[in-house]
């Protein structure tokens, strides 16, 4: 069986309604939340009740499928510009992954070239969100596929945040060769860092390896360092919100910290995510907008303060690894490995 068949979906489409998996509520409480229009999909994705690029962009293909089906206008036109004006909303309901634009840039641009009728918009709404998901998985297992190869028998592997099954359709982008070695019985040590300010490493990551059975510990954040010092990490495998033109790296706030690590420590660090990550309009990552969320995430761990009240915060959710330091990027087409833009780019033409 799939090591990941037990795990909840992300997000799930059935009958009208979409059910997000609350990952706010994650390892206490398994909650699904039903979402029956764009907003409570707005609300989810800023709210991080669901997140990761990939499953932020599937949520959003879906918001607008249930936003349609539950809109009742006059006409045609009214319900083209009442989807449209939902899909700029949705759009920029977090700035940093790129997936979420290219989700909804092609529910639109199917929008416009499905016939007139009501019953023909719906039908292409959802056939073009269902295409987005199932994509998605294949894309999954393609990655897992070729990452496996950079894996060795009990190599121990530090990754960050979650990139998981709670991060995409299923399976995941860097956890999906470790999801790929377990089916295949090769034993692999999964280091897991908390992911300081909103514990994605510690709540989702370390749960969902746990729940599929897979061998994983977990680190503080700054217990990488000491780690990798004592010879315990083998390889970084992390996933990424946006890849740029030239090759760097957005991801969440910290994967900057552990390449520089890394790369002091001679352990190869590597880049999972689908081709729909690589932003080849956006030349480095210094013209990528970062996400400034809550001060509250870095003052509060689950509502309990942990500051002086009134303290100044910063809270940047991502930050950009400089193309120089990734030794390669697992993609569903392969891996490019340095010089890493010319060979993305052969590899994302092929
Ligand atoms: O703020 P989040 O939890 O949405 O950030 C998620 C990440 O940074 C992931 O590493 C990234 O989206 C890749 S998910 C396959």
């Amino acid at each position: 069986m799939p090591a990941t068949d037990a795990l909840p979906r992300a997000v799930r489409y059935q009958d009208g309604t979409l059910y997000v998996l609350d990952q706010r509520r994650l390892p206490a409480a398994v909650i699904i939340e039903a979402c029956k229009g764009a907003a409570d999909v707005e609300h989810a994705i800023r709210e991080l009740q669901v997140r990761g690029a990939p499953a932020i962009g599937i949520a959003a293909a879906w918001g607008l499928v249930v936003e349609a089906e539950h809109t009742e206008v006059a006409d045609m036109a009214g319900l083209l510009a009442h989807i449209s004006g939902w899909a700029a909303r949705l759009r920029s309901a977090r700035p940093t992954a790129v997936n979420l634009a290219w989700a909804v840039d092609r529910m639109m641009a199917r929008l416009n070239t499905c016939g007139s009728e009501r019953g023909e918009l719906l039908a292409a709404l959802r056939e073009e969100a269902q295409s987005i998901e199932d994509e998605d998985r294949a894309i999954c297992q393609a990655i897992g596929r070729h990452g496996l190869e950079l894996l060795t028998p009990d190599c121990g592997v530090l990754t960050h945040c979650n990139a998981g099954s709670l991060a995409v359709s299923e399976r995941g982008t860097a956890l999906a060769p470790l999801y790929a070695a377990a089916e295949q019985g090769l034993p692999v040590r999964i280091f897991a860092d908390e992911t300081r300010p909103v514990l994605q490493g510690a709540r989702l990551t370390a749960w969902e390896l746990g729940q599929a059975g897979l061998d994983v510990t977990l680190i503080c954040d700054n217990m990488a360092a000491s780690l990798m010092a004592a010879g315990n990490i083998d390889l970084v495998l992390v996933g990424t919100d946006r890849v740029t033109a030239n090759g760097d790296v957005v991801n969440k706030i910290g994967t900057l910290g552990v390449a520089i690590l890394a790369h002091h420590y001679g352990i190869p660090f590597y880049v999972a995510c689908p081709s729909s990550t690589f932003d080849a309009a956006t030349a480095t990552g210094a013209e990528v907008e970062i996400e400034e969320r809550d001060g509250r995430e870095v003052t509060h761990i689950a509502d309990i303060p942990i500051a002086p009240e009134g303290v100044k915060v910063r809270n940047p959710a991502f930050d950009v690894t400089p193309a120089a330091l990734v030794t390669g990027i697992i993609t569903e087409r392969g891996i490019a490995r340095a010089p890493l833009a010319s060979n993305l780019r052969r590899l994302l033409a092929a």
